[in-house]
């Protein structure tokens, strides 16, 4: 579905991503792990279109989209929760959610609606009251719900664990695996390595902006280098 190849990114002139290839087929949880800094954010948002690309390339479902905007990434399929949930603390949950929909004209919206609030209940209790009001992992579930708004084909989960107590941490990934069941592809980015490689297919370590060890979730998970720098053992 999605294929990165030879990828750069910069902040003016200071190169952040160096050369970074992965792939995420259709159906699959692909991890990308690494430490705070290493870059995980910066190619979410080259992947979403908000940062600019400055080498190589983005495919989508077979199209170039390197130099498709942000807006008509989302039309075409990838949508993002951002890192630090990014919701709109003054408007109701409900309205966060509806802004979700906003490219959408196939009036799927309503539906949308509903099967968010299956996932997320609380959210459903909580409809009119202000983001702001909201729980750090309400917060993230509602982040979360907005993305699937858009009925994405592509979903990018940036440290959607970011913060959260552990029984927080289990709910969220728990709608992530149950959002797999239903066929939705999902890259997710964690600083929780453990986390995120044992829910994973297939998982990529990014260190300071490189691809430094690729493979199957489980394969990562038994990699001694990776345990010994991601998952303290
Ligand atoms: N807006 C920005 N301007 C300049 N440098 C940035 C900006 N955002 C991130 N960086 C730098 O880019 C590098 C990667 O950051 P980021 O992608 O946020 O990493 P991660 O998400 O893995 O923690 C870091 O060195 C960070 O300081
Ligand atoms: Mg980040």
């Amino acid at each position: 579905m999605l294929t990165v190849e030879g990828l750069f990114s910069a902040y003016g002139r200071i190169e952040v991503l160096h050369d970074v290839s992965l792939e995420v087929a259709a159906g699959e949880i692909v991890a990308l792990v690494g430490s705070n800094g290493a870059g995980k954010t910066t190619l979410m948002r080259t992947l979403s279109g908000v940062q600019p690309i400055r080498g190589g390339r983005i495919t989508f479902e077979g199209a170039t989209i390197n130099a498709v905007p942000a807006h008509l990434r989302v039309s075409l399929g990838i949508s993002q929760s951002p890192e630090g949930r990014q919701v709109f603390g003054p408007l109701s949950v409900e309205d966060n959610l509806r802004l979700g929909a906003y490219r959408r004209r196939d009036g799927g919206a309503q539906a949308s609606l509903a099967r968010i609030y299956d996932l997320f209940p609380v959210l459903r209790e909580k409809r009119h009251l202000a983001a702001m009001g909201l729980s750090g992992g309400q917060q993230q579930m509602l982040a979360i719900g907005r993305a699937l708004m858009a009925a994405p084909k592509l979903l990018l989960l940036d440290e959607p664990s970011l913060g959260l107590a552990p029984v927080l941490i289990d709910q969220i990934i728990d709608a992530i695996v149950t959002l797999k069941g239903e066929g939705m592809t999902i890259l997710l980015v964690e600083q929780n390595a453990s986390t995120a490689l044992a829910i994973a297919d297939r998982g990529y370590v990014l260190e300071t902006g490189r691809i430094a060890f690729q493979g199957t979730g489980a394969f990562l998970l038994g990699h001694p280098k990776v345990r010994e720098a991601y998952l303290g053992a």
